[in-house]
This record gives C-alpha cells, sequence and structure tokens, in this order.
C-alpha cells in the first residue's frame, strides 16, 4: 500500500472577480482554512474508488475505478473527486484501487472555495504517487479540465490557481493563462460571513445577461475592474494600504453596480467604514458568502469587532497569504 496526506487551501478574491471571467486578470489569495484529504492506493484485479468525505454527506461512496473513467458527465457531491480522476488519467493512466477520505477545516456555506480546493488537493496527492515531477502548472491544467467536465464551461480558474500556488497571485485567465505569485510579506486581511450562502454559477449568469443587455456600460465597468487589478497589484507589492483599500471600495462599488452587492454583504462594509478600516468589499461572485475588510492597524481590527457585534456577525478566524496545496504528516 502507498499513502500520502496532503492539504489544500480555500481563497478569497481580492480584485478582479467578474472582470477576469472575461479573458481578464484577478488578484487571489490563499487562505489558511484547509481541506484534509489522505489518499491509498492499492493493486488489485479489479480497482474500485472509495470516497469517504463526511462533511459532504459521503460515506463508503463506492465505484468500479473503470466505470469512474469512463464517465463524461458527473452529479452529485463526489463529482469533483470523479473528474479529477478522470482528469488525471488521461495524462497519467491510473489502475490501482483508490481510497480518498477528506475533511474540511471550514464551513463550506462560507463560499471559500471548497470545490477548487477538493480539486487541488485530490491531485496533488494523485501527484505525489504516480507524477513527482508534475509542476503547478501542470496540476493546474488537469485542474482546470476536472472543474469543466464537473460543473460545465463556467469559471475562469483563479480559485484553483490560488489553491494550488498558495501565497498570494496574480492570475490572467488568458491563453497560456497564468499565475504569477505577488511575493508579500504580510496581507492584513480579514473575512467576514455574511450569513447568507450565495451560488457562484447564478452570479456568473446574471452578469453576462447584464453585459448582453447593456455591452458598452458593462464593458467599461469590467475594464475600470482590470484597470483596479493593476493598480492594486503595485500597491500590494508596495504595502501601501491606503491606495489597496481605496481600490477595494471602489471595486465594491463596481460590484454593487452590476447587481452583485446584497443588504447583507453592504452591511459588512459599512461596518467597515464605521470602524475606519483602509478598506471593504465583497469577495467572489457576489449574493452572499463574504466580505474582506483590509484592516492594518490592531485598533482598526478592534473597532471592526465592535461595529461587527452591531450587525451579530464576527470577523472570521483566517490568516490569507497561506500556503498552497502541500504534504501533511499522516
Ligand atoms: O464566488 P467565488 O468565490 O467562487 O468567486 C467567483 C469569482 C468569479 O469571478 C465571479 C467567477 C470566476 O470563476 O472567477
Amino acid at each position: 500500500m502507498q499513502s500520502v496526506a496532503v492539504s489544500a487551501p480555500a481563497k478569497l478574491f481580492i480584485l478582479g472577480e467578474h472582470a477576469v471571467v472575461y479573458d481578464g486578470t484577478a488578484i487571489v489569495s490563499a487562505v489558511d482554512a484547509r481541506l484534509h484529504l489522505k489518499l491509498q492506493v492499492t493493486t488489485a484485479p479489479l480497482p474500485t474508488v472509495t470516497i469517504q468525505a463526511p462533511d459532504v454527506g459521503l460515506q463508503d461512496w463506492q465505484a468500479p475505478l473503470a466505470s469512474v473513467l469512463s464517465k463524461d458527465s458527473f452529479a452529485g457531491e463526489s463529482r469533483f473527486i470523479e473528474a479529477t480522476l478522470v482528469a488525471f488519467h488521461q495524462q497519467h493512466p491510473l489502475q490501482h484501487n483508490i481510497y480518498i477520505e477528506t475533511h474540511s477545516s471550514f464551513d463550506r456555506n462560507y463560499g471559500l472555495g471548497s470545490s477548487s480546493a477538493t480539486v487541488a488537493a485530490t491531485l496533488f496527492a494523485l501527484s505525489r504517487l504516480f507524477a513527482p515531477h508534475a509542476s503547478n502548472m501542470q496540476l493546474f491544467e488537469m485542474g482546470l479540465e476536472a472543474i469543466l467536465l464537473a460543473q460545465g464551461k463556467i469559471g475562469s480558474g483563479a480559485d484553483l490557481a490560488a489553491a494550488i500556488q498558495g501565497g498570494t497571485i496574480y492570475y490572467k485567465n488568458q491563453r497560456p493563462r497564468q499565475i504569477t505569485p505577488l511575493s508579500i510579506p504580510t496581507l492584513p486581511i480579514v473575512a467576514v460571513y455574511s450569513g447568507q450562502k450565495a451560488g457562484t454559477t447564478s452570479y456568473v449568469r446574471q452578469v453576462k445577461a447584464v453585459r448582453e443587455q447593456h455591452p458598452n456600460l458593462v464593458d467599461s465597468i469590467i475594464q475600470t475592474m482590470l484597470d483596479i487589478v493593476e493598480e492594486g497589484k503595485v500597491a500590494l507589492l508596495q504595502q501601501n494600504w491606503l491606495t489597496l483599500g481605496r481600490l477595494m471600495n471602489v471595486q465594491h462599488g463596481l460590484l454593487h453596480a452590476i447587481g452583485v452587492d446584497t443588504r447583507a454583504l453592504a452591511e459588512v462594509v459599512f461596518a467597515a467604514r464605521s470602524a475606519r478600516c483602509d478598506g471593504a468589499k465583497l469577495s467572489g461572485a457576489g449574493g452572499g458568502d463574504c466580505a474582506i475588510v483590509l484592516a492594518s492597524t490592531a485598533a482598526q481590527r478592534e473597532a471592526l469587532s465592535t461595529q461587527l457585534d452591531h450587525i451579530g456577525r464576527t470577523i472570521l478566524p483566517y490568516t490569507l497569504n497561506a500556503d498552497g496545496v502541500r504534504v501533511e504528516e499522516q
């Protein structure tokens, strides 16, 4: 038997969400809320796949390996792992019994990217055993294929890139896609759950529909978002929190303009403003999930906690700029 234990981080969009979908760019940071995965492989004449993922209600999920590998459409909670096995098998043929166990250190309702973390962790574990020389970019390409198989042709891949690479990245959703690590010592951003669970796909579709109805208007908003990413990259590298905060505020306003803000998210943003934080915005597709707040001083974080108390919210206990996929002790 061969086995490996790995983990992959969650992620948060710092800038560029929605704009990145249209061949754009984004800045995304890995979050130290991690998806842990254990992979065991053994040889067998008729190999099977077994998944234990109690966080998503999978107990003793089992199927013959051959039937998983012959699938071209996927459903249910096992779909991201199954699709990852298919994408990996296309490059590195699989023929073992596969046993996968996952558990998440964060609540999936927060919208921190549990699917991309699952794909990243599965791929990384498989590569440790069967393709130890695979580069991050090769893992990323296989992961993108898996996500397309599991959820259709929607999404930029920025979350997957952050989960694999870790740290804080500048991501270019163009052919060929580019992942540029931003070498920053700290990122004093905190996450706050809005209390609403949101579905990324429907908000991506909603923005696409608004863009079709008002192409000039939405395209100029997208272009401004992309300019914000470029300026944000410079501010991040200079650790210029005042500028980054202002850019985050503008990005939030533009996300509001394209219809993905909610009252619950806006309340967090206004709490951050009352606390005189450097900046705040919704993070990701919108409609709920998390907002992020740039609070570069202890006094700002303290004031933020007090303001959040008034609306029944709290700062999540996670730091950003975290490690990407990594091997864990078994
Ligand atoms: O809602 P999240 O955190 O999965 O982020 C979605 C970000 C979008 O730009 C709207 C879509 C994408 O795939 O980049």
